[in-house]
């Protein structure tokens, strides 16, 4: 069965995150902040993306970064409740990404300790509404906004071996691919 790749972003990828979110149109960054943002907004965001305790996941269908998850530990919680946001470049929509990404963050969540995964978005966001719903999240409707708190259960072996199988099969296909990557992302 094919495995979507999908791997964690370290602060080297930042050039290829930064391609990912300007690939991204109005509609897509306005549901992914809540308002509509301006490049100026972007580029300030993802100054701070590593800052603190946020795990940055990147799905790479075809090679390269076309969806971001972003797990942001709350401070203060004892590391048990963190926030989740996810962008996928509107090309690739409605093809499975942004499932495999929150698959991913919720077993990473799930590997740290974390009880509740918090997801935002707004209330006409239906996209994220099915996939929160797909993964039994609870949801919340908090004036226009959308508040889905996913539980995840402790950790076993199998999720902390499914994270890390996850991590060798996408660095396994950015390996074999690795020249062809390289030379399309520099323009
Ligand atoms: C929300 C988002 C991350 C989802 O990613 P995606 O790759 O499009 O999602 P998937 O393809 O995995 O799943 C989308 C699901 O919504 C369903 N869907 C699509 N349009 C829908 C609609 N109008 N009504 C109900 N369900 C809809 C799809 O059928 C699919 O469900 P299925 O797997 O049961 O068929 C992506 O669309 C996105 O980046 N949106 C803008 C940013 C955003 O809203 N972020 C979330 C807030 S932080």
């Amino acid at each position: 069965m094919y495995e979507l790749p999908i791997r964690r972003l370290r602060i080297f990828d930042k050039p290829k995150i930064i391609s990912h979110f300007r690939n991204l149109d109005q509609e897509t960054l306005k549901s992914r902040f809540g308002i509509p943002v301006g490049p100026e907004f972007v580029e300030f965001y993802l100054s701070g993306l590593f800052d603190n305790a946020t795990l940055v996941f990147g799905a790479l269908p075809d090679s390269h970064l076309r969806g971001v998850g972003e797990l942001h530990i709350v401070p203060d919680s004892r590391n048990s409740v963190a926030e989740a946001a996810f962008t996928v470049e509107p090309a690739w929509q409605d093809q499975g990404v942004g499932d495999a990404l929150l698959s991913r963050i919720i077993t990473a969540a799930r590997n740290r300790r974390v009880r509740e995964v918090h997801m935002l978005c707004l209330a006409t966001n239906q996209k994220m509404r099915r996939l929160a719903l797909k993964h039994k999240a609870d949801l919340n409707l908090i004036t226009g906004q959308v508040e889905a708190t996913v539980a995840a259960p402790w950790p076993t072996p199998f999720s902390l071996a499914e994270e890390i199988s996850g991590e060798y099969h996408a660095m396994a296909r950015a390996i074999l691919s690795w020249p062809q990557t390289e030379a399309e992302d520099v323009g």
